[in-house]
């Protein structure tokens, strides 16, 4: 077996974007394939609670983690095959998302740059579909490679085995903590096609002076309007959207817009409404503000943020006021996105 470096009580602070000082019992970083599966047959995890962690961006812990914690830091990024149309590449589960966008950016490949600048790992984007303007990883998914945490099988999932939903897919539901995903294959355009009908792209585009898109440029544009409405996480503490965007009826919208008629609802393929949660958390009045350490940010209310020292409690306290508020003033309840541990 390969020797791996277990360490005991020891603080995830700087392993969760959050910032949350909590520590785990056991804390292992596994660099490639070979150890995950080697760790995984040392038979360590057996009747151990564990977490398998990426980037850790998605995630609030709001207590010690009495398990084990698996950092999956494996890295490497292959071209499978190609086509006229189409360049298959392979990212290994430990490679940082923003890398990745970076190497696809060089070699002008097409596909991911309305995703760029998200935090977190290649190997966790799939587990919650992750979206940003108007592009989801599903659209550019093919396959993914994930081992069996109880027998250590290697399994291939293409896109209608993962379920992707929104920011969601069978890796947040029926086989959640049942596989560690170590490798993503995504299917990028060699010739791309953008996709900036989204929000304020092509505005932003057109303040950059920048009258040919490229990948590189649509890229540049996401970040420019990423960085006025997000915190920077190397700055402030957050995990991006703390809840999703509710979906409601037709019907229901109706019976909203007689009391709240400038509401900011997008309707979904199947005549559903996704409402702007941000929208409907400023105007319960919590925009900029702060409790103690934790508030919500003055760009953008569905992004909670760490001012310094905050608990994870302070933080879930802070989203069960909110989630009250609104529940009062609209009859909505919003779900979160991030996960509470
Ligand atoms: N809005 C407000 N007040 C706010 C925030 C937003 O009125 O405080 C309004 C905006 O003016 C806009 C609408 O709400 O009209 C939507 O806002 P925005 O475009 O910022 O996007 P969002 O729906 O709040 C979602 C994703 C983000 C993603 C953006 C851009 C979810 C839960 N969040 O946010 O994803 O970056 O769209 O595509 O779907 C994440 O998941 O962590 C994340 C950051």
């Amino acid at each position: 077996m390969l020797i791996m470096n277990i360490k005991q009580n020891f603080s995830i602070k700087f392993f969760n974007t959050f910032g949350i000082d909590v520590k785990a019992k056991y804390f292992v970083e596994l660099n490639s394939d070979e150890e995950i599966i080697s760790f995984l047959s040392s038979g360590f995890l057996k009747n151990k609670q564990f977490l398998i962690l990426g980037g850790g961006s998605n995630i609030l812990f709001t207590k010690d983690f009495t398990g084990v914690v698996v950092k999956i830091n494996s890295k490497g990024i292959t071209i499978l095959k190609e086509d006229e149309d189409f360049i298959y590449v392979k990212a290994r589960a430990g490679e940082v998302w923003q890398d990745f966008i970076d190497y696809t950016i060089k070699n002008n490949y097409g596909g991911l740059e309305n995703l760029s600048k998200i935090p977190g790992s290649v190997g966790a984007s799939p587990i919650q579909n992750i979206g940003a303007y108007g592009v989801e990883l599903k659209d550019v998914f093919y396959q993914l490679t994930a081992i069996n945490i109880q027998t250590g099988d290697i399994i291939k999932f293409n896109k209608e085995d993962c379920n992707f939903g929104y920011r969601s897919s069978i890796f947040k539901n029926e086989l959640k903590n049942k596989y560690i995903i170590n490798s993503v294959v995504f299917r990028l355009f060699r010739k791309p096609v953008f996709n900036t009908k989204y929000g304020a792209i092509e505005m932003e585009l057109r303040d950059m002076g920048i009258n040919k898109l490229s990948v590189s440029t649509v890229s540049e544009a996401v970040s420019r309007i990423r960085k006025r409405k997000l915190p920077d996480i190397e700055q402030i503490g957050c995990a991006g959207s703390f809840f999703k965007n509710p979906v409601i009826t037709e019907e229901e919208l109706k019976n909203l817009k007689k009391d709240f008629p400038n509401i900011i609802a997008y309707e979904q393929p199947d005549k559903t409404f996704k409402v702007a949660a941000g929208w409907l958390i400023e105007q319960c009045g919590w925009k900029d503000k702060r409790i103690g350490n934790a508030g919500v940010y003055k760009n953008q209310a569905l992004v909670l943020v760490n001012y310094g020292n905050s608990t994870g409690k302070e933080i879930l306290e802070l989203s069960c006021k909110i989630e009250n508020s609104v529940f009062e003033k609209f009859n909505i309840r919003l779900n979160k996105e991030v996960n509470v541990l």
